[in-house]
């Protein structure tokens, strides 16, 4: 399973990466409005900072909602560096618009899905990853990781490329449940990932381990 950090945190980022467990970023316009990041050139400058840290794929997103608009956005912000992936919504406009960045070798991320439906036009149209959002479904009453394995099990079923990338992830069962149902990907922020590590028997293991070499040497 591969990892992402949610977030256009530098900071954050460059942690993730110095554990060696990092496999790419996903950001979205909330998440770089968060760190104050402005203005077209600025956020196009954050995105290539972000690519200058990680090596793996980062998921870059549109804002326009139409189809000429996010073509142009989509081409322009995968210009900007070979590991950037398209982010467009699950919308009308969106399809047309993963089917035409696709054909061209541009390669998406297809975000705001909440329904099988969703990720199966997505994945017709040829998107590299399909994100459900399993906070956001589970924040409603609604079985955010039952809609990641019924996206799993349709991919499988019918042979589909698509990545199925986790998004919204809250905490850290979040991430084990994403496993236990076979997601390609977890995107997360930096916390429910550091969560992985922890075991209250790990801790007092160690101790014990440092305490008894110390009885010894001293
Ligand atoms: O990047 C999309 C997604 O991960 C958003 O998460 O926590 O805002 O629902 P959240």
């Amino acid at each position: 399973m591969k990892f992402f950090i949610d977030t256009a945190n530098l900071d954050d980022i460059r942690e993730a990466q110095a554990l060696g467990i990092l496999d790419g970023v996903t950001t979205n316009p909330s998440l770089m409005a968060r760190e104050g990041i402005k203005g077209e050139k600025n956020i196009q400058e954050h995105y290539k900072k972000i690519c200058d840290i990680v090596d793996g794929d980062v998921s870059a997103e549109v804002i326009s909602t139409d189809f000429e608009g996010m073509v142009k956005e989509g081409e322009t912000l995968a210009a900007l560096h070979p590991r950037i992936v398209v982010k467009i919504p699950i919308i009308k406009e969106g399809v047309k618009a993963i089917k035409y960045l696709t054909e061209k070798g541009i390669r998406v991320n297809c975000t705001l899905v909440f329904t099988p439906g969703q990720a199966l036009l997505a994945a017709k149209a040829g998107a590299s990853y399909v994100s459900p959002f399993i906070g956001r479904l589970d924040d409603i009453s609604e079985d955010g990781i039952g809609l990641v394995k019924q996206i799993v099990d349709m991919f499988n079923y019918y042979g589909y490329e698509t990545e199925v990338l986790a998004a919204s992830i809250r905490h850290t069962r979040h991430i084990i449940q994403c496993m236990e149902v076979g997601a390609d990907v977890i995107t997360s922020p930096l916390q429910p990932i550091l969560g992985l590590l922890k075991h209250p028997l790990t801790d007092a293991g160690l101790e014990k381990f440092l305490a008894d070499y110390k009885k010894v040497n001293g």
